[in-house]
């Protein structure tokens, strides 16, 4: 090794060991296909999960219920939710004979009473006189969350949790193309607090959603927190993505979500409290993501944060990850890691973070969705990394 190289690896390793653009996560023996999330009365598309207390949440976009021959019929509600259990030994209880309309299936039964409306409230402007937002002209507002709900507030001692959602005011033709390349978004607050009765802990009633501000990011500004979100140390750090597949970021102080001019966002290479344009230079964060659906959250195995989801454009349960020590970067080089089977189209691919059993467990589940002649059905699996 010659006296300058062993100089600089020194000096990294000086700096706090590994920098993000060395760490190449490998997997750890064969993934396992643990199952679907399987709602028995309701076909739903696209779900993400979070935890809330003991249970984790699931939220989920198009969904319908089953009739009598389990068919998915309609109303199409816009999205819902619903609650998932861990075991005793704090996994996700995986069960056997979940009785579904698409059969005898095992995996983790949802569960939760969604009342015949849409989990995140179509605002007025929406076409809000139907649960799908469909309008008069055949166009529709399709109020679909791309990203799990981001948990501000967990108090430990009474069980209540707040979280919060942006979601965009996705216009799409009959056709489900876009009318408007980059829409404004909803900011959505999601509050539940466990009823005191321990009788009632299975209780399937569904945190509360309410609306915070229809606008809150306009149709000139990046949404940030649609793309996705994580906190660390009290820091709320939020990613935007625009049409032409520019990933940017903001940061606030996670009880500080409502306030607008508690933000800072990332331009250049510095945090500057001045809301960029949608289409302003100097936004993009490179390899934040492979472009696709996916998640952010911080690994304290490898004290680094994490992006896992889609490449833009895939077709298949092709799972990529990127890491960096900071969320503004640099971030690694997304690699390829896990593909899943899947019938033909998956999307909505997404890591559950929240399903581990402790910030240790060297490993993450990994959901994605798919579609039969019988509806839509979510995998879940787990795979586990070398340390
Ligand atoms: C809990 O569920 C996991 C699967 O998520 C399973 O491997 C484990 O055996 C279960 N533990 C108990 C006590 O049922
Ligand atoms: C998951 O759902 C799909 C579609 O209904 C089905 O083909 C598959 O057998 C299910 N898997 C399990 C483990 O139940
Ligand atoms: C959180 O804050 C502590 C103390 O300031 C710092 O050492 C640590 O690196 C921070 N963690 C992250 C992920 O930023
Ligand atoms: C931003 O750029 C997209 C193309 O990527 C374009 O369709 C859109 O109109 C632009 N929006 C603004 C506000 O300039
Ligand atoms: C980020 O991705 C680009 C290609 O898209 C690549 O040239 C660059 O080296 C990557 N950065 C890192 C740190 O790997
Ligand atoms: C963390 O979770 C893993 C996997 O479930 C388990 O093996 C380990 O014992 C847990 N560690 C602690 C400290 O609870």
């Amino acid at each position: 090794m010659s006296p300058r190289l062993s100089c600089l690896l020194a000096a990294s390793v000086a700096l706090g060991g590994w920098a993000s653009a060395d760490f190449t996560p490998t997997v750890s023996g064969t993934p396992q296909v643990l199952g679907n999330v399987t709602d028995p009365t309701i076909d739903r598309d696209s779900c993400t999960s979070v935890r809330f207390g003991d249970r984790a949440l699931w939220t989920c976009r198009d969904s319908q219920p089953y009739d009598s021959n389990g068919i998915p019929t309609l109303p199409v509600y816009s999205s819902s939710a619903s609650w998932t259990d861990f075991n005793s030994s704090g996994q996700p209880n995986v069960q056997i004979g979940i009785q579904s309309a698409q059969g005898d299936q095992y995996g983790l039964l949802c569960y939760g009473d969604n009342n015949q409306k849409p989990f995140f409230p179509i605002i007025s402007s929406e076409c809000s006189d139907n649960s799908a937002g469909v309008c008069s002209d055949g166009t529709r507002y399709a109020i679909w969350p791309d990203s799990p709900p981001l948990v501000t507030e967990a108090d430990i001692n009474t069980g209540a949790v707040a979280a919060y959602t942006w979601i965009h005011q996705a216009h799409l033709t009959p056709s489900l193309l876009s009318l408007d390349p980059d829409p404004p978004a909803t900011l959505y607050r999601i509050n539940y607090t466990p009823t005191s009765s321990a009788s009632d802990a299975d209780s399937s009633a569904l945190p509360t959603v309410t609306t915070v501000n229809n606008n809150f990011w306009t149709a000139g500004q990046l949404s940030y927190g649609v793309y996705g979100g994580v906190v660390s140390n009290g820091t709320a750090y939020l990613y935007g993505q625009n049409t032409a597949g520019t990933v940017g970021l903001a940061q606030v102080p996670a009880g500080s979500i409502e306030d607008q001019t508690a933000y800072q966002y990332y331009v250049n290479g510095a945090w500057t409290s001045t809301a960029p344009g949608v289409n302003d230079t100097g936004l993009n964060i490179e390899n934040a993501s492979a472009g696709g659906q996916g998640t952010y959250y911080f690994s304290s195995v490898w004290n680094l944060f994490v992006w896992i989801g889609q490449a833009s454009g895939g077709l298949g349960a092709d799972f990529y990850i990127t890491t960096a020590a900071a969320p503004e970067g640099p971030w690694a080089r997304p690699t390829k890691f896990y593909s899943g089977e899947s019938n033909g189209l998956a999307y909505s691919l997404q890591a559950n973070p929240s399903l581990l059993t402790n910030s240790s467990e060297n490993a993450i589940y990994l959901t994605w969705t798919a579609s039969n002649n019988m509806g839509y059905y979510t995998t879940l699996a787990y795979v586990e990394w070398e340390s």
